[in-house]
């Protein structure tokens, strides 16, 4: 249809799965959906009159618009960075309504149209629409998994091109789990410095750690080799992506990093987007982001450990370094699509395909640590069952 741009020519069509998830809806089945990623839809309680009660205070009835954010919300977000050992200055900071809107401002402040960001793969699924939107090429770099998920440097320094602009990590990644280690963290750095390329650090699973590791990197948002963007929010830090808050952090040579903000204060100027009320309210939240941090962090533990007790050959838990989900690698037997219509029918259990996230070969299947926990054990204990019994 020529009315219509071809960057936004999808095919819509939801898949085999999705169609089969919701003709069982439509009967009633009952179903045991392990892919629960909302953390306001999972059950747990952290959440209270009080949170929300911050967003009604008289200030909220004027508009003072300031293109990074309000300056005290701002000296929150640097704040709770810096109880992590990170120094920041609130002038660096960028409050967006989601990582997503921070994501298309800094394609649009690095790359020209047709040219290129470096992204993980197997990662986040919207990255290819927000490449999309952005008129840019997204080129997948892989992570390999050994009983640990790594980066081949070399690969990914292969895989750049002339039309390169940025590298993007993200760390811990969705769906893998796997965090940055210092010495990948440095290798990064090196490449990027050597390509003229800037980094862009997706840290919005940062506070959740299963597995703590002495190799792990520390937060990109202390980088100062490179121009480098690090990326946080209230949808994981707080389990309220309904507030619509995340930020950005600029890093790295001072005058690269003060000729990004100029330019970014004029991109985030023309959309104003953060609304008043939830950045009044950031200090008072983000003080008591412990809290909730907590209590999800008791949700992911307690699944993570009803996986390791449930899960055993032909069934493989990949190693999670954090995050709020985990793979299972399944037999190659059958396609991960097919695994799981294979446990919608047999079992009602409700799992993503790894290949919605980017998994090439093999057959892995992608669950959600935020399932409550009934429903998750019930759940993996099935998948263990079944998987097994299809061996027989
Ligand atoms: C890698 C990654 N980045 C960012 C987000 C959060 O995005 P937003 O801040 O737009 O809610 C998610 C949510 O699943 C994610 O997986």
């Amino acid at each position: 249809m020529t009315m219509f741009s071809s960057r936004t020519n999808w095919d819509l069509q939801p898949n085999r799965l999705a169609r089969r998830v919701a003709e069982l809806r439509v009967e009633a089945k009952e179903l045991l959906d392990l892919t629960e990623s909302n953390p306001t839809r999972a059950g747990i309680a952290y959440l209270d009159a009080a949170w929300l009660g911050e967003l009604s205070v008289p200030a909220a009835a004027s508009y003072d618009p300031e293109p990074r954010g309000l300056l005290a919300a701002r000296a929150a977000v640097r704040d709770r960075y810096r109880k992590r050992g990170v120094e920041l200055t609130a002038e660096r900071l960028f409050l967006a309504s989601g990582t997503s809107e921070a994501y298309a401002h800094l394609f649009r402040l690095l790359l020209e149209p047709g040219e290129a960001a470096l992204v993980p793969t197997p990662s986040y699924p919207l990255f290819d629409f927000l490449g999309d939107i952005s008129d840019v090429a997204l080129i997948p770099y892989s992570l390999h998994y050994d009983g640990a998920w790594w980066i081949d440097m070399d690969e990914l320094e292969r895989r750049i091109t002339p039309a390169c602009r940025a590298i993007v990590l993200v760390s811990p990644n969705n769906p893998t789990g796997s965090v940055l280690s210092a010495k990948e963290g440095d290798e990064l750095c090196r490449i990027a410095a050597a390509h003229d390329l800037a980094l862009i650090a997706d840290e919005v699973f940062a506070d959740f750690i299963l597995s703590p590791s002495a190799s792990a990197a520390p937060s990109m948002a202390a980088e100062d080799r490179v121009l480098t963007f690090t990326l946080g929010g209230l949808s994981k830090s707080l389990g309220m992506p309904q507030m619509k808050v995340a930020w950005t952090a600029v890093n790295g040579p001072a005058a690269l990093a003060d000729e990004a903000c100029r330019r970014l204060e004029v991109l985030s100027d023309t959309f104003l987007s953060v609304n008043t009320p939830a950045q009044l309210a950031l200090p008072a939240w983000l003080a008591r982001a412990d809290e909730a941090r907590t209590a999800i962090m008791h949700r992911l533990k307690t699944n993570h450990r009803a996986c390791l007790q449930s899960v055993a050959d032909p069934v493989e838990l990949l190693h999670v370094d954090g995050g709020w989900s985990v793979v299972l690698r399944l037999p190659a037997t059958r396609s991960d699509e097919d695994w799981c219509l294979l446990l919608l029918e047999e079992e009602g259990v409700i799992a993503d395909p790894g290949a919605t996230y980017g998994f090439g070969s093999g057959a892995h299947i992608v669950i959600s640590l935020l399932t409550p926990v009934d429903t998750f054990r019930a759940g993996v204990e099935r998948i263990a069952a079944r998987v097994s019994a299809t061996r027989q």
